[in-house]
């Protein structure tokens, strides 16, 4: 029950093939991070422009790779959304078009639902229900996942997204996009004693989180101190550090609040180590079980939209018809 899947929501092109008894067979993914690199962020025009070249060469590699043909194929899965509207409008066009030629199913899936669900692409899998702490550059949720797709967006970011908070950070301090995995290189030469920035919403009992006034705290110290090397270290732990605790004290409370005892980490956000390690430490001390994928699963893949694309095609829910649909905004949780 091979299912090929496509992957093309924001700034990586990628395909994978999963198969539910086999597991994943190949998957492939083409970063377009130096094209919009000298821009300091996506481009969205470029961004599909470049899915548009890249996509079908993949597709032939990927099953290349797993020496694959489209007849083993049962479906075609991609991301329907959230993302760039014109990125997206290249995958589901593509994976419209193979299912008409190959005369196969096609599922759209939900970007942040390939998320919450890549850790189940790891030995071992967390059991439902969890709780997932879904850390991307678009959204920031703590969300009660009772089962496959059974989910209960608990609390969120109510400004930017923690992904993005650290895009917008680095680029403060002259850091190349995506800003993340810079931030979290150079927090490791920072001193922890030099500066303390604001722990926005973190007294407050709800579940969501506030990320834009640490930004603008961060903006107002770089505002008034010349950046040498070891300057950018500082300010980089200081605001890693508010983040992480941001995100594990409502993890902990959300945790309390529901009385479950597993935690996922997903999203982009979830391959920064300083985070990883905080939650490991407390897992260890509070007694819950913690799981993350692999950092490539952490950031976008296709591996996570065909674990979906099987998991909803095995329950026979697939594309009406073959009209093509992106959907830039689409929330998580059912009405
Ligand atoms: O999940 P993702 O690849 O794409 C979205 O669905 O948004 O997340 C991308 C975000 C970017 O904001 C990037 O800076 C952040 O994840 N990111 C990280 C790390 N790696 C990627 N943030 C902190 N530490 C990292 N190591
Ligand atoms: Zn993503």
């Amino acid at each position: 029950m091979t299912i090929l899947a496509i992957e093309t929501s924001c700034d990586e092109t990628a395909v994978a093939l999963y198969d539910k008894s086999k597991g994943l067979l190949a998957h492939e993914i083409y970063s377009q991070i130096p094209l919009h690199q000298p821009f300091g962020g996506v481009v969205p025009e470029l961004a599909s422009r470049d899915h548009l070249k890249k996509t079908i060469p993949l597709i032939k590699s990927t099953l290349k790779r797993a020496q694959i043909s489209p007849k083993e194929l049962k479906a075609l899965a991609y991301t329907q959304g959230p993302g760039l509207v014109g990125s997206l409008l290249v995958g589901a066009s593509i994976a419209k078009t193979l299912a008409f030629c190959w005369n196969l199913p096609a599922i759209g899936i939900h970007h942040m639902e390939g998320h919450l669900l890549a850790p189940m692409l790891e030995d071992p899998k967390p059991k439902y229900p969890f709780l997932a702490l879904l850390v991307s550059g678009g959204h920031t949720q703590l969300v009660r996942v009772n089962d496959f797709a059974d989910y209960q967006i608990l609390g969120e970011s109510l400004d930017d997204a923690a992904g993005e908070a650290f895009d917008k950070v680095a680029k403060l301090l002259g850091l190349p996009y995506p800003g993340g995995p810079e931030i979290s290189r150079l927090a490791k030469l920072g001193n922890p004693d030099r500066y303390n920035f604001p722990r926005p919403l973190l007294k407050r009992k709800d579940l969501n989180f506030s990320f834009s006034g640490l930004k603008t705290a961060v903006m107002n110290q770089v505002n008034k101190t010349p950046l040498t090397l070891q300057i950018k270290a500082d300010i980089a732990l200081a605001f890693q550090d508010a983040v992480i605790d941001c995100l594990t004290e409502k993890s902990l409370r959300a945790l309390a609040q529901t009385g479950l005892k597993t935690l996922v980490i997903a999203g982009g956000v979830g391959a920064n180590q300083g985070l990883r390690e905080r939650l490991k430490a407390l897992s260890k001390e509070q007694g819950f079980d913690l799981f993350y994928p692999r950092p490539e699963f952490c950031t976008d893949n296709a591996a996570m939209i065909a674990y979906v694309g099987a998991e909803r095609f095995e329950r026979g829910e697939i594309d009406e018809n073959l009209a093509i649909q992106a959907k830039a905004r689409w929330t998580l949780q059912k009405s």
